[in-house]
């Protein structure tokens, strides 16, 4: 195993990603959403193996006080290995922010938690489709 990180959105075939999000799994993603996504937020993070690419995650910032953290994902077969927890300090680090905030999928928490985030006694969301989001877990 060969491991790059890049923030390089020039490298990244969307179709390849929209694949990487579907066998996570983290769902199922258009290459024009996921392209848009990613060029649209300020920090990002590409995992290369020997040429392929394994993973992802992004993050929004205002480079001062708060950032965001959203899509982080790695291929099953590469998964356990660490490259998540390499995901998450290059964004935190790229963000240059001291307070970051983020939400977990259901049963992801501890992966989180061990990287020193709590959960947030008066976290709020105000998603699209509600009752999706309701039956996934993620809003009461
Ligand atoms: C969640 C994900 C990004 C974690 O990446 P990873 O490379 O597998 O995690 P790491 O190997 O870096 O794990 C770091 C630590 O978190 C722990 N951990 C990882 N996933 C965990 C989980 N689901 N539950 C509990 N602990 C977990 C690891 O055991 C490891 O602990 P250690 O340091 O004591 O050994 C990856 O599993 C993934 O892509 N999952 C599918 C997509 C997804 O759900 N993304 C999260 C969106 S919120």
């Amino acid at each position: 195993m060969s491991i790059r990180l890049s923030d390089d959105c020039s490298e990244v075939d969307w179709d390849a990603l929209a694949l990487v999000f579907t066998h996570a799994p983290l769902g199922e993603r258009t290459p024009e959403k996921l392209r848009d996504a990613f060029t649209n937020s300020s920090v990002r993070c590409f995992v290369w193996n020997a040429g392929q690419l394994i993973g992802a995650g992004r993050a929004i910032t205002d480079g001062v006080t708060y950032a965001a953290i959203f899509d982080v994902v790695l291929l099953p077969e590469f998964q356990k290995k660490g490259i998540g927890a390499q995901i998450m300090e290059h964004l935190a680090a790229a963000a240059k922010a001291p307070n970051i905030i983020l939400h977990a999928v259901p049963g992801k928490e501890d992966f989180y938690r061990k990287l020193g985030y709590r959960k947030m006694k008066t976290a709020m969301a105000r998603f699209a489709n509600a009752d999706k989001q309701k039956a996934l877990g993620y809003i009461e």
